[in-house]
């Protein structure tokens, strides 16, 4: 399958997407989306795959939903196509582990796309915002939702009342932000990072991150049970076995993602 508006690579167990549309800043067309989607199912049912990089370009994550495509849309056709949902969320739904490696621009559903993966890498050059508010419309695939579990209500509102962009301190600051690292070294960095994710055990890794996003689906006492039965879960794994093994060995594990 060639792709026209994303690049597809896989290296060391990590699957690299790479949003490629450089002449409209990554704008998130429909083809994008969908190529986004083949792409993902792709590298979930890729078992040398242990985790997943989508990145941009060094001037842009991406300029957010594609303006052009969607401007003369009617009401109608928003509403019956469920615009923006689907193929949207298949990031968020994706079960490996997905980082975000985000240099320039990530506004709007740009914004909205980094945050639906499991934690965000910064280049010191990103800048991120919801904008619609300055084209007549509001975030549609979640930037309301997420933004705000992020960074909180106040800083929440205020981008989505203002559009204004935060800078990639701010956003670390604010909790949007795992890592800023320059950015000559993103892309390294994101990779040394999803490499470290790739060589663990894989179904461990998978019960981390289902356990982590509980916690903002579900209450603490539910959410802690939740962990726990899953945290039981792991000593049935040859994995946990040889895992504190080889600590008790002082030896490397040899995982068997079993
Ligand atoms: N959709 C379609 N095309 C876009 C685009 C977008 N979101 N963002 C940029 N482009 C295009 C521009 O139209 C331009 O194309 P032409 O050369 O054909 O004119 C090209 O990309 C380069 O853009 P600029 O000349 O504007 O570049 P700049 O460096 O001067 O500015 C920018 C960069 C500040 C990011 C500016 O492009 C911008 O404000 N973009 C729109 C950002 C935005 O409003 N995003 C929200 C979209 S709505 C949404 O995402 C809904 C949702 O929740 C899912």
């Amino acid at each position: 399958m060639t792709f026209e508006n994303i690049i597809l690579e896989k290296q060391d167990g990590v699957g690299v997407i790479t949003l490629h549309r450089p002449k409209a800043l990554n704008a998130l067309c429909a083809a994008l989306i969908d190529e986004m989607g083949i792409a993902l199912d792709d590298l979930e049912s890729d078992d040398a795959i242990g985790c997943i990089l989508v990145t941009g370009s060094e001037k842009t994550f991406a300029a957010g939903a594609d303006i052009k495509e969607m401007k003369d849309k009617t009401f109608q056709q928003a509403y019956g196509e469920d615009f923006i949902t689907k193929g949207w969320e298949r990031l968020s739904q994706t079960r490996k582990p997905v980082i975000a490696a985000v240099a320039g621009y990530a506004l709007g559903g740009g914004c909205e796309i980094a945050m639906m993966c499991d934690f965000i890498l910064a280049a010191d050059t990103a800048k991120f915002g919801q904008p619609e508010i300055t084209i007549g419309t509001i975030p549609g695939s979640g930037g309301t939702q997420r933004l705000t579990r992020f960074v909180g209500k106040s800083k929440a509102m205020e981008l989505c009342l203002t559009g204004r962009m935060m800078d990639a301190e701010e956003a670390e600051r604010a909790g949007l932000v795992a890592r800023v690292v320059p950015a000559a070294e993103l892309q390294e960095e994101a990779m040394k990072t999803a490499r470290k994710i790739a060589g663990l055990s894989r179904p461990v890794v998978l019960m981390a991150k289902e356990a982590v996003n509980r916690a903002f689906e579900t209450t603490l006492a539910e959410g802690v049970k939740f962990e726990r039965r899953l945290f039981h879960a792991t000593f049935a794994l040859e994995d946990q076995k040889e895992g504190m093994a080889a600590f008790a060995e002082k030896r490397a594990p040899a995982w068997k993602n079993r």
